[in-house]
C-alpha cells in the first residue's frame, strides 16, 4: 500500500504528536461543559478513535454516515444522510469531526442539519484542511494540519474504500488517483 504513495505528507507520530495539541485545546475549552462528539463516518473513524482518547473529560459519542457526491457533474454539492433520525442533542455542546474539509460541502450540510436539532452550541473539528477557495463559508475551530490541494490516504482516508488502514497520510501517485471522486 505504502508503495502507491507518491510522498508521505505525516507520518504516525506527528500525527499523534499534534492530535495531543488539539486534544489538549479542546479538553481546556470544554472544561467545564459536556462535550458531544459527532464523528463523520466513516472517514474520521481512526481519527476520532485516537483523538478521543486524549480528552479526559466526560463526553459522548454519536456517529453520523453520509454520502457526499461533491466534484460529480450533475449532483455536486449533494450530501445525503443515510440515517433517518439524527441523533438527540438539544441543548447539547457538540463537536463534529471529520477527517477533511475540502470543498466544505459535506461539512456545511452537516452543520445546518445538526443545527435544526438544537444544540446548544456547535464546533467543527478536522484532521485536515486543504488550501483552496470555498463557494460555502465553513469554518473549523480545530484543524489538525492545513495541507495543499492534492489528493491524499491513509489514516481514515480512502480513494475508492482503500487505503483507510494505513497509518500515515501521504499523497496517492498521479497515475492511481485519476477519478478521485
Ligand atoms: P468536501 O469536499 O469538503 O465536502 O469533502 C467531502 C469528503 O470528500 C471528505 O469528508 C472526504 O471523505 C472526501 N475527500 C475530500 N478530499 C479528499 C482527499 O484528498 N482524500 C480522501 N478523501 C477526500
Ligand atoms: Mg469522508
Amino acid at each position: 500500500m505504502q508503495a502507491d504513495l507518491e510522498r508521505v505528507l505525516f507520518d504516525e507520530a506527528t500525527i499523534l504528536r499534534r492530535l495531543d495539541e488539539i486534544a489538549a485545546q479542546i479538553s481546556n475549552d470544554y472544561r467545564d461543559r459536556e462535550l458531544t462528539v459527532i464523528a463523520v463516518l466513516n472517514g474520521s473513524l481512526v481519527f476520532m478513535a485516537d483523538l478521543m482518547r486524549r480528552i479526559p473529560l466526560p463526553l459522548r459519542l454519536d456517529c453520523l454516515s453520509v454520502a457526499s457526491y461533491h466534484g460529480k457533474a450533475q449532483t455536486s454539492g449533494e450530501v445525503i444522510f443515510k440515517q433517518v433520525a439524527l441523533p438527540d442533542v438539544v441543548d447539547r455542546h457538540i463537536l463534529i469531526l471529520d477527517d477533511i474539509l475540502d470543498s466544505g460541502n459535506t461539512l456545511a450540510a452537516i452543520r445546518e442539519k445538526l443545527e435544526t436539532a438544537k444544540p446548544r452550541s456547535i464546533r467543527v473539528c478536522v484532521l485536515l484542511q486543504k488550501k483552496k477557495m470555498r463557494h460555502r463559508m465553513v469554518n473549523a475551530e480545530y484543524v489538525g494540519f492545513e495541507i495543499e490541494d492534492e489528493f491524499v490516504v491513509g489514516y481514515g482516508l480512502d480513494f475508492m474504500e482503500r487505503y483507510r488502514n494505513l497509518p500515515c497520510i501521504g499523497v496517492l501517485r498521479k497515475e492511481l488517483a485519476a477519478q478521485p471522486n
